[in-house]
């Protein structure tokens, strides 16, 4: 399949390539498009043949859920047995935006889109193409993260491409992504309002809006011995080919550790590399070094991880080591990430 791959400009919106872009996911085909987050693989939401082929072309197990993507929320009550105060609350308040809901389903979802469960995910993104596209396409987008599957999700187009070209119709391509990382997942259908995965929208935010909310075991933890909720959380996803190793301690101890990891590998003729910060940036001997900036703009670290991640592939980099990064704010997610991409391979400097 020859995929068209199309520039696009949040302010300056191409009617006519939306609406091709809709008509093509409307016919059962599929088109990867910029969010605010990253870049989503889109399908018809309400048709089980195109889900069928999202799984295809993301090379993803099908019992992984999808989110279903709109750009209204009176979209949301057709596609819900019913609308929560909860949700109502968190639409208020962080929609459009990094945030998804997870919602019990109705009948107009077809199983393929939700992996076989009877709840559905939905977010309504904030990134002005992806608002109009969802329109174009009939209001129901379906979209996983526009990668294959267990590789970092993709920020920029270029990424896209190199994952998914011939495998779809369509690329738009809208330069790079705001935040860098997936949103936040609420499951809604719990007892309690629990966070499958962690994100722009954190914890104390929720509470803010919700009262009382939990956090699903799993996400910071690969020893809690339980399956994680969101089905996706629970594959080794987000992970650069060389082997990743994150150093926790004090700052100069995990630099001297790192460095001696370092010349052991390099003796042995391995690339390396290190995710380090704007503070140790000089202080490494590896071959390739990579700045996830500064430690008090976290903000800025969500944006570059999957970039590092993918830079590390594309210069063959085989071991890497990467400072902690721990936060009060998203770094919590970009810390779940990274464990996840290094298979919760962690070493601990006392
Ligand atoms: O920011 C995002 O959320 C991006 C952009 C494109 O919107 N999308 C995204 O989709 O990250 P994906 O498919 O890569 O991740 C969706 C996650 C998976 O871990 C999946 O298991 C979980 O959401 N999920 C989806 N539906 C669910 C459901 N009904 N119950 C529990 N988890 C669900
Ligand atoms: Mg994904």
């Amino acid at each position: 399949m020859k995929t068209r791959i199309i520039q696009v400009d949040e302010k300056n919106i191409d009617k006519e390539v939306i609406r091709e872009a809709g008509g093509i996911i409307r016919s059962g085909g599929l088109v990867a498009f910029p969010t605010e987050t990253v870049y989503g693989l889109g399908g018809d939401a309400l048709n089980p043949a195109s889900s069928r082929k999202i799984y295809e072309a993301k090379g993803r197990p099908s019992d992984n859920p999808l989110i279903v993507h709109i750009a209204r929320w009176e979209a949301l009550a057709a596609i819900v047995k019913r609308v929560p105060e909860e949700a109502v609350k968190l639409a208020r308040d962080y929609w459009p935006g990094p945030l998804t809901m997870i919602l019990e389903k109705s009948d107009l979802v077809p199983k393929e889109t939700t992996g076989g469960l009877d709840t559905v995910a939905v977010r309504m993104p904030s990134h002005k193409t992806a608002l109009d596209f969802i329109e174009a396409a009939g209001g129901y987008v379906a979209a996983p993260s526009a990668n294959r599957s267990g590789r970092p999700s993709p920020t920029v187009a270029r990424y896209v491409i190199q994952d998914l070209n011939g495998r779809i119709e369509m690329i738009l391509d809208g330069g790079d992504v705001e935040l860098g990382l997936e949103s936040t997942i609420v499951d809604l259908t719990a007892q309690m309002p629990t966070i499958l995965r962690p994100g722009y929208v954190t914890r104390q935010m929720l509470e803010q809006t919700l009262g009382g909310v939990e956090e699903d075991v799993t996400i910071l933890r690969a020893d809690s011995g339980q399956a994680p909720k969101a089905p996706g959380m629970k594959y080794r996803h987000y992970a650069p080919k060389g082997e990743l190793t994150i150093i926790t301690g004090p700052e100069r101890k995990v630099v001297d550790y790192i460095n001696i990891q370092l010349d052991q590998w390099r003796a042995g003729n391995k690339k390396t590399g290190v995710i380090a910060t704007d503070a140790t940036m000089g202080a490494y001997r590896a071959d390739v070094c990579k700045n996830a900036g500064s430690r008090l703009d976290e903000s800025a670290m969500a944006r570059q991880l999957y970039r590092i991640l993918r830079e590390f592939d594309d210069e063959g980099v085989e071991i890497i080591y990467s400072e902690s990064f721990e936060g009060s704010g998203v770094g919590q997610a970009v810390m779940n990430r990274l464990l996840k991409a290094a298979g919760h391979r962690v070493t601990e400097l006392k």
